[in-house]
Parts: structure tokens; sequence; C-alpha cells
């Protein structure tokens, strides 16, 4: 009966989520990484692929288990993330970042392991990493939804609206990353949605729950922008 009840809602559509952390290595045996579970993005795979969606998560590496049907393209650096989102982001109709990309990678890699004894006066010179999502928004398709995060420690709304304009993205999933039951490693998140002419609030739900919320605004958007 649950089976028969489910919606299927995203029938025919092709989603692509990018989850988990980004690696950005120092030399071989050391790297500079994000706070990140992975946990979010996964929970929309699964929440999308119930819904009948066909599924494309591109993960940094992070330690779940997830539907065989879901297809994982597993990467490691912010670099590699980027590559495989410009390769696969036509083939989906909606584009999910909801990874924790690094923003910043070291400037130089060291093939070989740095021994205590080079470091003479610590400086790692770093450079910025592509913006994957304001990539995707910029050369977003008309008939393409664009979805984004936002992590955020004080003005949550105001900081993720600019971030919704300076992407181009279609919805912001803002959260306070220091609010309780919101933040690393926890099953459950506190979220805002921000569309240009929507913002929704909720309390604190499970990240499952959060993702069911997510499909339903962008069902929802669907709706509104074909009329
Ligand atoms: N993002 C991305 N590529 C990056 C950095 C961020 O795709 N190099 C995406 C994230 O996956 C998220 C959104 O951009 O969907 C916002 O990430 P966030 O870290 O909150 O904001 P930034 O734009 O990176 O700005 P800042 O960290 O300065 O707040
Ligand atoms: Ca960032």
């Amino acid at each position: 009966i649950e089976r028969l009840l489910e919606k299927k809602d995203l029938e025919g559509k092709s989603i692509l989520i990018t989850a988990g952390p980004t690696r950005e290595y120092l030399d071989p045996v050391r790297f500079i990484s994000n706070r990140s579970s992975g946990k979010m993005g996964f929970a929309l795979a699964e929440e999308a692929y119930k819904r009948g969606a066909k599924v494309t998560l591109i993960s940094g590496p992070v330690n779940i288990q997830t539907y065989a049907d879901i297809k994982i393209i597993n990467v490691e650096t912010a670099s590699q993330m980027y590559d495989e989102v410009k390769k696969m982001k036509d083939e989906h109709d909606i584009l999910i970042f909801s990874a924790a990309v690094a923003d910043f990678r070291p400037k130089n890699f060291k093939e070989s392991k740095i021994k205590k004894d080079q470091w003479q006066n610590l400086h790692i010179e770093l450079e910025k990493n592509p913006d994957i999502l304001k990539y995707a928004g910029e050369t977003k398709k008309d008939w393409q939804i664009v979805v984004g995060f936002s992590a955020e420690t004080e003005n949550v709304v105001e900081n993720s609206q600019k971030k919704l304009y300076e992407k181009n993205a279609d919805l912001i999933v803002a959260n306070n990353v220091l609010q309780e039951g919101a933040g690393f490693d926890v099953d459950t998140n506190i979220v805002t949605l921000i569309s240009k002419d929507k913002i929704l609030e909720f309390s604190k739900l499970t990240k499952r729950e959060v993702a069911s919320k997510i499909f339903d605004f962008i069902v929802d958007y669907l709706c509104r922008k074909e009329q």
C-alpha cells in the first residue's frame, strides 16, 4: 500500500546532485577540506529516486551506501567535481549543488611528501577553486532548474538571496550552520527555501524530510513556470 501511495511526481526527470566535501591536496598525504558528511546530498538522491527520477550523484569522499540504481561518480577535488558537472550537466533537467566545495586549493602541489624540516616558515599559498554552482547558473538552459545551498553563520536570508542572484540559481536552500540541529554530521537540518518570489522557513526536520520539502518546492516551481 505504502508503495502505491508514494508520489511519483519526478517521473521522467533526470537529476544531477553534487554531495560531500572536496579534498585539496598539499602533497600526497595532506589535504584541506570542508566539514561535510554528504548526508544531505544522499538524502536528496534517494528522495528523488523514490519519486521516480533518474539520479546521478557526483560525490566527494563520504561514507554512505545507497541504492544501486543511483549512479555515483566519485571525485576528490573541486576541479574533478567541476569537470564532471561540465560533462554531465546538459543531460539533466534539475541540477542540485549540495556539495561543500572547498573554496580554495593550495597553489603548489608537492609530488612527494613534504618533510617536517622543509617547513621553515609555515605558509600555504592558496588559489581559488572554480565556483561550480555559478558556472551551472550562468550556462543554464531555459528548461533547466538550478538549486544551490548556502551555508551561513550570520545574516542567513540576505546573504543567501545574494547568492541566488549572483549565481543565477532558481532556488537556494539556506541554513545557519551554527544552529543546533543544523550543523555537520547530524541527521537533521533547519532550512529556509528561497526563490525570487518566495521564502519558506522550516523548523528542525530530518534530512530526508528536508529533501522532500525541497522537491515539493521544485515541483511547485516547475508548475508555476509552465503556466
Ligand atoms: N559551490 C560550488 N563551487 C564552489 C563553491 C560553492 O558549487 N567552488 C556551491 C555550493 O555547493 C553551494 C553554493 O555554491 O550550493 C554556496 O556555497 P557556500 O559555501 O554557501 O557559498 P560560497 O558561494 O562559496 O560563498 P562563501 O563560502 O563565501 O559564503
Ligand atoms: Ca564556500
